[in-house]
C-alpha cells in the first residue's frame, strides 16, 4: 500500500459504554466523517435513536449534549451492520469481551465469541482496503487471530469473484472510566496505536490529530498495544486493592485512611490517583482483565506472576465480605426484617451501570440475613437492580425508593455504595429524627462527617476509620 489512507466512512461495532461514547467524541470532532455505530441489539440501538435524550441506553455527563449535536448529521446508529461495514474504510470492534462461562479457560480467559463474530462478519461485508482497529480489551495476540480470520476470506470460495479485499489491524485499545467518559476521550492522557502497516497507523493517527497533541499519541508494536491495555487495569485496581487493605489496618489501629493516602499520595513517586479506599472496585473491567492476566500468565508457565495479580481480586472481595460481616455484627448479629437503607447501587458515582458492583455482592449478603433493603439510585433502573440481586425474580425484601426520603425513613440502618454528589449533601438533621433508634450510617465511600453524624446520635462506621478513637 503506497498512498496514505484517507478515512472518510467509519463503523463502529458494538454500540456499548466503549462504542457509543467514543464514536460521539470522534464524530464531534471529525464533522468530515461520516460514522456509523452498529449493534446486533435492536433495543440499543433504538435508545440510541430516541429523540427524548433521557432515554440513550446509557448516562455520562456530556453525552447527551453532543448526540444533539452531530446525531443524524455525521453520527448514525444502525442494526444494519453489513452496509455499515461495507462502506467502511475503517472499523472499530467494540464488542464485549467477558470472562469466559465455560469450557477451557472458563472463568478466568476472555470469551471471544463476540469478536471472532464481529471479524467474520468484517471479512464477509467489507470492501476493498480496510483498517480493522480493535478497541474492545484483548488477550495478547488477538490481533493475530482477527487477521487469520479476515485474510482467509480471500481464500473462500464464496468470494472469489468478488472485489479484492485488503485488510491491517491495529490496536487502539480504551482508557476511558465510566462517569468521566467524554472528558477522558477528549482530553486523553494517551492515545496507543499498536500496528505494523505504517499507512494505517498514520490513518488512524490522523483521525486523533484532529483534538489530541501529537506528541500524546504513542505508537507500539500490536502485542505492546495489546498488552498495555491489560496492564494499566491491573495497576490501577491493584492501587485500589492496597488502600483498602491498609483500611482495615486503619480501622484496628486508629489511622485514618484519608490520612494516610493523603500523606503517601504527595511522595510523586506513588501519586494520589486511586488512592480512595471504598468497598473495592467493581466495574465490567478491572476484574476480568486481571483474570485474564491471570490466565495468560498462566498459559505461559507464570505461576507466579498469576498468583500475584490472584491476590489483587482476593483482597477486593474480602474487603465487600469484610463490609457485610461488620454491618451485620454492628446490628447485633440479627438483620431479620430490619429495615437497611442502601444509597447507591451503580458501581461508583455519574453513571448507570451496575456490571460487578460492590453494591451486588454487600446487598446479597444482607438479604441472607433476613434484612429488608430499600434501595435508591438516582440513575440505575429497578428492572437492573431486581436482575443483579435475584435474577430478575420477586423479592419481597428488595423494595426500590424514588426518593432518599422514602429509603431512609424507619430505617435501622443506612449503607452508603456509592458516592453520588447527592450523598455528599444529605439533610442529616431530618434524615436522623426519622430513622430507627439506636440508628447506624455505615459510609463504605469515606464521604460523611463522623462528628456531624456522632453529635445527631447516630452511630457510625466509616471505612478506614476507627469510631474508638
Ligand atoms: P457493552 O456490553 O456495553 O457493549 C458491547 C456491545 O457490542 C453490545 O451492545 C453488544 O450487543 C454488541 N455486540 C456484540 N457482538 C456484536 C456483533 N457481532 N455485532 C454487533 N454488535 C455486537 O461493552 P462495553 O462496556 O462497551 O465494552 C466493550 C469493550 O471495551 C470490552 O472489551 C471492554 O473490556 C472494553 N472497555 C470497556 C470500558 C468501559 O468503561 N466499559 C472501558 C475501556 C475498555
Ligand atoms: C476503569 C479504568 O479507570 C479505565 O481507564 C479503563 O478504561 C476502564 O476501567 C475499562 O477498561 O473498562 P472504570 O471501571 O469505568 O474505568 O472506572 P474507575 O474510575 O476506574 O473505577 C473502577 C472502580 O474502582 C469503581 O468501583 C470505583 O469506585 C473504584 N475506585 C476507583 C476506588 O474504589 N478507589 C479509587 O481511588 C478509584
Amino acid at each position: 500500500m503506497q498512498k496514505s489512507l484517507k478515512i472518510k466512512n467509519i463503523c463502529c461495532i458494538g454500540a456499548g459504554y466503549v462504542g457509543g461514547p467514543t464514536m460521539s467524541v470522534i464524530a464531534k470532532n471529525c464533522p468530515e466523517i461520516k460514522i456509523t455505530v452498529v449493534d446486533i441489539n435492536k433495543q440499543r440501538i433504538d435508545s440510541w435513536n430516541d429523540n427524548n435524550l433521557d432515554n440513550l441506553p446509557i448516562y455520562e455527563p456530556g453525552l447527551k449534549k453532543i448526540i444533539k449535536e452531530c446525531r443524524g448529521k455525521n453520527l448514525h446508529f444502525s442494526c444494519d451492520v453489513d452496509s455499515a461495514i461495507g462502506q467502511a474504510d475503517m472499523i472499530f470492534l467494540s464488542v464485549n469481551t467477558p470472562t469466559k462461562s465455560r469450557g477451557i479457560g472458563a472463568g478466568q480467559a476472555s470469551d471471544l465469541k463476540w469478536i471472532e463474530a464481529s471479524a467474520r462478519k468484517v471479512a464477509e461485508a467489507a470492501k476493498g482496503t480496510t483498517i480493522v482497529v480493535e478497541k474492545s480489551t484483548l488477550p495478547v495476540k488477538t490481533a493475530e487471530t482477527i487477521k487469520i480470520i479476515l485474510d482467509s476470506s480471500q481464500k473462500d470460495n464464496k468470494f472469489k469473484n468478488s472485489e479484492k479485499k485488503d485488510f491491517h489491524v491495529l490496536s487502539n485499545p480504551e482508557f476511558l472510566a465510566e462517569g468521566s467518559a467524554i472528558n477522558d476521550l477528549q482530553y486523553p492522557d494517551r492515545v496507543l496505536i499498536g500496528g505494523d502497516n505504517q499507512k494505517a497507523i498514520e490513518a488512524l493517527e490522523s483521525i486523533y490529530l484532529f483534538w489530541v497533541e501529537k506528541d500524546k499519541i504513542i505508537k507500539t508494536n500490536l502485542w505492546s498495544s495489546e498488552l498495555s491495555k491489560l496492564t494499566a487495569n491491573a495497576f490501577l485496581a491493584q492501587r485500589i486493592s492496597s488502600i483498602n487493605s491498609i483500611s482495615a489496618l486503619c480501622e484496628e489501629t486508629g489511622a485514618d485512611v484519608q490520612e494516610v493516602a493523603k500523606a503517601i499520595g504527595m511522595d510523586k513517586r506513588i501519586g494520589s490517583s486511586f488512592l480512595k479506599s471504598g468497598p473495592g472496585f467493581g466495574g465490567s473491567c478491572f476484574k476480568k482483565d486481571i483474570l485474564n492476566l491471570i490466565y495468560l500468565s498462566n498459559y505461559y508457565g507464570l505461576k507466579e506472576v498469576g498468583n500475584y495479580w490472584e491476590k489483587v481480586l482476593e483482597l477486593n472481595e474480602w474487603q465487600q465480605s469484610r463490609i457485610s460481616q461488620i454491618i451485620t455484627k454492628k446490628l447485633f448479629g440479627n438483620l431479620f426484617d430490619k429495615k437497611i437503607s442502601i444509597l447507591g447501587f451503580s458501581f461508583k458515582a455519574d453513571t448507570n451501570d451496575v456490571r460487578e458492583s460492590p453494591a451486588i455482592k454487600i446487598c446479597k449478603d444482607l438479604l441472607e440475613e433476613g434484612a429488608v433493603l430499600s434501595i435508591f439510585d438516582p440513575k440505575v433502573e429497578s428492572s437492573q437492580i431486581f436482575e443483579s440481586l435475584s435474577n430478575g425474580d420477586e423479592n419481597k425484601n428488595i423494595i426500590i425508593s424514588k426518593t432518599i426520603q422514602e429509603s431512609t425513613l424507619n430505617a435501622d440502618a443506612i449503607v452508603i455504595l456509592t458516592e453520588w454528589q447527592v450523598f455528599y449533601e444529605l439533610r442529616w438533621p431530618e434524615i436522623s429524627k426519622k430513622m430507627r433508634k439506636p440508628s447506624w450510617v455505615f459510609d463504605t465511600r469515606g464521604i460523611i462527617s463522623v462528628k456531624e453524624l456522632k453529635k445527631l446520635g447516630i452511630n457510625v462506621w466509616r471505612v478506614g476509620f476507627s469510631s474508638k478513637i
